[in-house]
């Protein structure tokens, strides 16, 4: 793998995931609040752990643009809002029927699956509501709509959810390599591309070229972030994981590994984090967040 610039990149990790934590837990709802056992059940997911790598992709993403953070906080929120809300609802039992999660149990398992519905349904609603309200982000109206056209796409049926259906119904079937790069693309790419396209877009004004460039980056990041998934279900541990190893192969997943073998998804995500970087060629150092990010995802034992 090539070498990438990106001094401190831990630090630089940890404080924007301190950064949005902080920021999540302005904009949740307090546990003293009624219904209190829906907004409990929200915090124990939100702040149960995760890498925070869509909101750290969201900063990253506004560093490359020139945006102040204070700008992307709101945007940062709302990625990791829809993506909690993904898992809450990907470990139900009528999907992976998962009990753990961020090391902890799943959602469901601490409280009820009604709970764990809710939770859900309420973190996808908070996430436009952030979108709408956030006083940090000082763009135009016709870039907010854009960006919640934007975030819409990416959860919806032709993202994430999109990708979710297909995933389920992958179970009793084979998908080739096309089928099978559409669903990591939908039901993971989506959110990550949308991740770092929100952080360019809190800039206000951004060159159309540019733009297009982080899309392709965020496109190639986000199939390797899915493949290297699959790859750490069968190689990572339950305890690092935070969630149960072995789970795709106990449910007849579609994977990379399942086509590809260990050492050809391995590889595919590789050659994707190297493509990645491809399209940041044309961007100074303020995009060296960026590709750091690329290194780490195919990298991460978590
Ligand atoms: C897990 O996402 C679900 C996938 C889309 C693969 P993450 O690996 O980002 O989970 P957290 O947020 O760190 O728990
Ligand atoms: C989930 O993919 C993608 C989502 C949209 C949540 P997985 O089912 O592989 O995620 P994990 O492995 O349970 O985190
Ligand atoms: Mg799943
Ligand atoms: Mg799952
Ligand atoms: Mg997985």
């Amino acid at each position: 793998m090539k070498s990438v610039p990106g001094n401190h990149f831990a630090e630089r990790l940890a404080a924007y995931q301190a950064r949005v934590e902080a920021a999540l837990d302005r904009w949740l709802p307090p546990v003293t609040e009624k219904p209190e056992a829906l907004h409990e059940a929200i915090r124990y997911s939100v702040f149960g752990g995760g890498k925070r790598i869509r909101p750290v992709l969201v900063y990253a993403g506004g560093e490359a643009f020139n945006v102040a953070a204070a700008a992307v906080d709101g945007c940062a929120c709302a990625v990791e809002m829809i993506h909690t809300y993904s898992l809450i609802h990907d470990d139900l039992p009528a999907m992976d029927d998962d009990d753990l999660r961020r090391g902890r149990l799943t959602c469901h398992k601490a409280y009820d699956e009604a709970t764990a519905i809710l939770a859900g349904d309420a973190l996808q609603a908070l996430a436009f509501q952030v979108l709408a309200q956030d006083p940090g982000l000082t763009v135009s109206a016709e870039q907010r709509l854009r960006m919640f056209d934007i975030l819409a796409l990416a959860s919806g049926p032709a993202g994430m959810t999109g990708g979710q259906a297909i995933d389920l119904d992958a179970e009793e079937q084979t998908l080739n390599l096309e089928e099978l790069q559409t669903m990591h693309s939908r039901k993971t790419g989506a959110l990550i591309r949308a991740s770092v396209e929100l952080g360019a877009l809190c800039s206000g004004q951004v060159d159309e070229q540019q733009f297009h460039n982080v899309s392709r980056y965020a496109d190639c990041i986000g199939l390797a972030f899915q493949i290297h998934d699959d790859v750490l279900d069968i190689e990572g541990d339950t305890e690092t994981l935070g969630k149960p190893q072995g789970s795709d192969l106990e449910r007849n997943k579609a994977t990379y590994p399942n086509l590809l073998g260990l050492e050809g998804a391995k590889q595919a995500a590789r050659d994707l984090s190297e493509q990645a970087l491809e399209h940041l060629a044309g961007f100074d150092e303020k995009a060296d967040m960026l590709r750091r990010i690329a290194v780490y995802i195919v990298e991460r034992n978590n």
